[in-house]
Formats: structure tokens, sequence, C-alpha cells
């Protein structure tokens, strides 16, 4: 029953929102065996990133998708 991160990708996820995911608690890795996988993320110039790569606040994560010209999705009150 002992519970393992396997994917470097969300150690450096993590690390990048300052987190050591090392100090995770049996707890929290019940939840990250999902987040593993289950997470949106992007290749940037072939390298994995996460939408919080520029922060974790949401101006952040909109910088990051203006910067790369998507959207997941549109408030259509907006797009009106
Ligand atoms: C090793 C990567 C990985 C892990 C860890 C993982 N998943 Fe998945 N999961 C996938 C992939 C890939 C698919 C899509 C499979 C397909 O469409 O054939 C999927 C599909 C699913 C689906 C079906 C979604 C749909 O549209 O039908 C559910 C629900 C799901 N996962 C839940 C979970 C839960 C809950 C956990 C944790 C207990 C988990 N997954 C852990 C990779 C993973």
């Amino acid at each position: 029953m002992a519970l393992g991160i396997s994917r470097p990708a969300l150690v450096e996820g993590f690390e990048s929102m300052g987190m050591d995911i090392s100090k995770a608690t049996h707890q929290d890795k019940r939840t990250f065996v999902c987040a593993q996988c289950h997470v949106e993320y992007y290749f940037d110039k072939q390298y994995l990133t996460f939408p919080w790569a520029k922060g974790t606040r949401a101006e952040n994560m909109e910088d990051y998708y203006d910067e790369a010209g998507f959207a997941d999705w549109g408030n259509p009150l907006r797009l009106k």
C-alpha cells in the first residue's frame, strides 16, 4: 500500500509552485496518484509545462495562455 510518485513532471510541477512533493503526506499522495496524469499540460519546445509555469494566480495563467495564443474555452457571454 506504499504510494510513490512515478512521473518526473509532477515533481517539477510542484517545484515550480515552490512546493516539495517529497514532503507529501500519505493523504496528499492519495490525490497525487490520479494527478500524475490527470492534469492539464502542454509541450513547450518539446518540454512538458503546466499552465502555472508563470505563477499560480489566475492572471499568471492568463499570461501563459495569452503568450501561447491558446484558450481552452471562451465564455459565450464575452464572445458576443
Ligand atoms: C498513468 C497515467 C494515469 C493515472 C495515474 C490515472 N489515469 Fe485515469 N486515465 C489515463 C488515461 C491515459 C486515460 C484515457 C484512457 C482512454 O481514453 O483510453 C484515463 C481515463 C480515465 C477516466 C475515463 C475518462 C473518460 O472520459 O472516460 C477516468 C474516470 C479516470 N481516468 C480516472 C482516474 C482516477 C480516479 C485515477 C486515480 C485513482 C486515475 N485516473 C489515474 C491515465 C491515467
